[in-house]
């Protein structure tokens, strides 16, 4: 190389020098900020963040519950897991009583101006056994295939008779077997029900359906239904091959649910759970919704959740939640509760487009066509329960 061309080149690499050097030397400054001796940059803050209480009072129950059942920290040879209770959470109350827990009143910090049903969630919400006054401990003796546990209330006893006479009706469903029970609290003299307690004996004996537990049957109690179902089911009846858990004013297409069981493959038929899921969902904030979820109670999102209308779900995932009720701290709605049970599990619910918790669009409701390849719609009455039964059961029912 010579000339021009060897000009050309020292030239080029002495400028490309240049910008390099400027370019390291910017660099260098802008890192070193007042300090610009060192040359390691050291972040002043630690790289794991310290944990702080929270101000929710659910969330802050939940923080002590994952604390106390954090394997590292139980461990087989952990003799006294009080000391580990590190300071950030030790002035938080573990109890697990059923007297009511006067404590709350000052730990929640608007207590007193939240309506009465927050009131008695909150003094009760460690409360997780309730006495059965009704109980049919052998009707899961030869384990179904399906169960239909029916949410109901003392008083809907039209509901639980339109559900036995069609879509709950036991026995042989395409060769499979079906059992119903009917979950009951106590209708009480708190909210001025009338003493139903002979008629639901005399509906007990006839029907041998109903599982009562001796606690107030209220909206915010709902959650503890599904504890004691969970805690039920684990006794009586762990041999059901799939759980179907939903309200008494829907309907359910009991044969397409019992075809779509039968149709999953071996592992599917392990860890199922279907419904209508409600995705990136979080508390109401406003006073007038039913769902509405004060701060001082609760912060953040809901897990994916199945809408309590009704889901289905295999009996092994029924065995496993019930293991991890007692790691989740009571939440106020039984389907978001179920959504974080899961959650803990490492499971999500999974959307199935047959679930129309929301209704179909009105113009079809009387259509017995749009009910053909459904499996659960709400809501409907005891006579729309009996009249699309009927409708379904027609063999001269003809939708193509
Ligand atoms: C518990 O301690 C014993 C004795 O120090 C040790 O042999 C054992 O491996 C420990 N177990 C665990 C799970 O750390
Ligand atoms: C909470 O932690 C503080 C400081 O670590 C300690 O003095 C106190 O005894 C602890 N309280 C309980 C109930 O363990
Ligand atoms: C039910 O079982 C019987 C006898 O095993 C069989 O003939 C019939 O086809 C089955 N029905 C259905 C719907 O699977
Ligand atoms: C629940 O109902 C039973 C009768 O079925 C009654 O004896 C009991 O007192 C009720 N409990 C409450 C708290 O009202
Ligand atoms: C739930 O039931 C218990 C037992 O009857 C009752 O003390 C409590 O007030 C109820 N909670 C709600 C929110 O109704
Ligand atoms: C049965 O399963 C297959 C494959 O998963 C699916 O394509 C079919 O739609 C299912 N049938 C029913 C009745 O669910």
């Amino acid at each position: 190389m010579h000339g021009p061309r060897r000009k050309l080149k020292v030239f080029v690499t002495t400028v490309m020098t240049v910008f390099v050097f400027i370019v390291v030397e910017m660099s260098r400054n802008a890192g070193q900020g007042k300090n610009s001796r060192s040359k390691v940059l050291i972040p002043t803050k630690a790289f794991w963040s310290k944990r702080v209480l929270h101000n929710a009072y659910w969330n802050r129950h939940q923080q002590r519950l994952d604390h106390e059942n954090n394997p590292i920290l139980t461990g087989p040879n952990v003799t006294s897991s009080d000391w580990l209770l590190p300071e950030w959470l030790n002035h938080t109350v573990a109890r697990n009583s059923c007297d009511p827990d006067v404590g709350v009143m000052t730990q929640v910090k608007d207590f007193n101006s939240l309506p009465g049903r927050f009131k008695d969630f909150l003094l009760y919400m460690q409360c997780r056994s309730y006495p059965m006054l009704v109980n049919q401990p052998d009707i899961c003796r030869d384990p179904p295939f399906l169960l239909l546990a029916i949410k109901s209330l003392a008083p809907h006893f039209d509901r639980r008779q339109a559900i036995r006479e069609s879509w709950g009706r036991v026995g042989l469903v395409e060769n499979k077997t079906v059992v119903t029970i009917f979950l009951l609290g106590n209708a009480t003299a708190v909210d001025h029900h009338p003493d139903l307690s002979e008629m639901l004996r005399y509906e007990s004996s006839m029907h041998g359906d109903i599982l009562q537990w001796d606690y107030r049957d209220s909206f915010f109690n709902l959650t503890m239904k599904e504890v004691l179902f969970l805690e039920w089911f684990n006794t009586h009846c762990s041999g059901a091959n799939f759980v179907f858990k939903g309200d008494d004013d829907v309907f359910v297409h009991t044969i397409n649910i019992v075809r779509f069981l039968k149709n999953l493959s071996h592992d599917k038929a392990q860890d199922l759970f279907v419904g209508d899921v409600i995705t990136n969902a979080g508390p109401h904030r406003d006073k007038k919704v039913k769902y509405f979820i004060p701060e001082s109670m609760f912060v953040g999102m809901y897990p994916p959740y199945a809408g309590g209308g009704g889901y289905l779900y295999a009996g092994p995932v029924a065995r496993r939640l019930h293991a991890v009720t007692s790691q989740v701290a009571l939440y106020p709605i039984d389907d978001v509760y179920t959504g974080m049970c899961l959650r803990k599990l490492g499971l999500a619910p999974e959307k199935h487009k047959s679930f129309r918790t929301f209704d179909i669009e009105e113009k079809f409701r009387t259509n017995p066509c749009a009910y053909k390849s459904l499996m659960l719609v709400h809501p409907r009455t005891p006579q729309e329960m009996i009249q699309i039964w009927a409708w379904l059961q027609d063999p001269a029912l003809n939708c193509n």
